[in-house]
């Protein structure tokens, strides 16, 4: 069986490479000819835990490779995959689907026969059928099936998702198109991986409908946590106390400075334009993107009510740049919002990020880049945390207190103990839990 993978960024990469591992012969395309140069040399643009160890095993075996050429990829593939990029359209909510229909076309123009082409890419309800009708009117005669089966990975545990998903989805519209992608998903059949068929307009609604609901449910604890903080609570108990119920369940209830990422954001803004539209609109997740967006204001007015009026030639330490840990995105993290705003005030700002600082020296240069996370403590008047990576969770903190000029620490991603953080002076300051 062959499989071609249109696209070779996060999503088709991380597919394409777990789809070799399982011992289908996979051809990764993109039209970036340089991203695909180094990829052909092992070099992976992007940093995702064990990812690039499964790309060398598997290009070594070749049984991954990777190409410009989409027309012979696509000739002597059985199934197509489509895993390019939805941008969010110019700020309008919309997703850009620009990518989707050129691959679409692309295939059809390629194709020699019968193919079944699928949808990875996270795209709005009816995609699939419009990528039916252009494919249709370009070949008429050439017999094919459109499938939607969208991703679940996480950035920082994506090639783990993929081998032990909760499901799989597969939109199918023939028994055809379906038996063969039970064929591809079969060797998840001995981890007994449910496999849920329906309809591509479910499919669809299926993945903007899960990351709203868990934007929606991290949302929720973020307010809790605001409530907890007024009561004297702590919202980590009250998580722990509503998670325990299984029909809430216990993950996505760390309270943080507001959801980020490259998925949520965008997402959540493109099911309700798309829900507006069928003029049925999507209140609770309209709330989510306010709520999240005043969240991450609030977490810089915080900070800098914290810091204290005079924050002209402060010192701030900060640790951890991208929206979550495992990852070197750092597409709408917090880190976005709260360095320009702490800049703004004339704080000196010292970063740290194991392995987010080449994407953030993109987009902000006025900050100083150090080389570990000791190193932007020096002399600082306040330490905050703004990623929890594993490596921030055991820092010395005898060591930090003499590193800091004054013992206060901002802890965004309540990683540490007040009570420990008490013992040893520091004025610490974290989400949901008394100061
Ligand atoms: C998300 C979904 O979790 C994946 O299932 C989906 O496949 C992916 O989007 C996608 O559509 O491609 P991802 O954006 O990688 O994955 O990251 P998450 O782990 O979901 O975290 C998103 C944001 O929520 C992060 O900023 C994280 O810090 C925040 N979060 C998450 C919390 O603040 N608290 C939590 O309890 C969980």
């Amino acid at each position: 069986m062959h499989i071609a993978m249109v696209g070779a960024g996060y999503v088709g990469l991380v597919s394409g490479a777990c789809f070799s591992e399982f011992g289908f012969e996979v051809t990764c395309i993109d039209h970036d000819t340089g991203k695909i140069k180094e990829l052909q040399q092992g070099r992976l643009p992007i940093y995702e835990p064990d990812l690039e160890n499964l790309v060398h095993r598997n290009q070594k075996s070749r049984r991954l490779s990777f190409t410009t050429d989409l027309q012979n990829a696509v000739k002597k593939a059985d199934v197509i995959f489509i895993a390019v990029g939805t941008p969010e359209r110019r700020g309008s909510g919309h997703a850009d689907l620009r990518f989707i229909y050129d691959a679409a076309k692309q295939i059809a123009h390629c194709m020699g026969g019968y193919k079944i082409i699928v949808t990875k890419s996270t795209v709005p309800i009816g995609t699939g059928k419009k990528i039916k009708e252009i494919i249709k009117k370009i070949r008429p005669s050439i017999k094919f099936d459109i499938v939607s089966n969208p991703e679940f990975l996480r950035e920082g545990s994506a090639i783990n998702d993929f081998m032990r998903p909760d499901r799989v989805i597969i939109g199918v519209e023939t028994e055809e198109a379906y038996q063969f992608m039970c064929q591809l998903y079969r060797p998840l059949y001995l981890r007994e991986t449910p496999i849920v068929r329906t309809s591509l307009e479910s499919a669809e609604i299926i993945k903007y409908a899960s990351n709203s609901f868990l934007a929606m449910k991290v949302t929720f604890i973020n307010q809790i946590s605001d409530l907890c903080e007024k009561v004297g609570a702590n919202v980590q108990d009250v998580a722990k106390g509503i998670g325990l119920d299984g029909r809430i369940g216990q993950k996505f209830l760390h309270a943080g400075p507001g959801f980020g990422g490259s998925c949520f954001p965008k997402d959540t803004k493109a099911f309700i334009r798309t829900a507006k539209e069928y003029k049925t609109p999507q209140l609770l997740v309209e709330a989510t993107i306010k709520i999240n967006q005043n969240r991450k204001v609030n977490m810089a007015a915080r900070i800098i009510k914290i810091a204290g009026p005079r924050l002209k030639g402060k010192k701030i330490a900060i640790l951890g740049l991208t929206f979550k840990p495992n990852t070197d995105d750092v597409r709408e993290s917090i880190a976005l919002t709260i360095l320009p705003a702490l800049h703004k005030k004339g704080a000196k700002l010292f970063v740290f990020d194991p392995y987010g600082m080449a994407e953030m020296k993109k987009h902000i240069n006025y900050v100083t880049y150090c080389d570990h996370a000791y190193e932007t403590m020096k002399q600082a008047d306040l330490l905050v945390i703004l990623t929890e990576w594993n490596e921030f969770r055991a820092l010395n903190l005898s060591k930090i207190k003499k590193l800091l000029h004054n013992p206060v620490i901002i802890d965004l991603r309540n990683i540490y103990n007040p009570i420990d953080m008490q013992k040893f002076g520091f004025s610490y300051y974290s989400l949901g839990r008394k100061a």
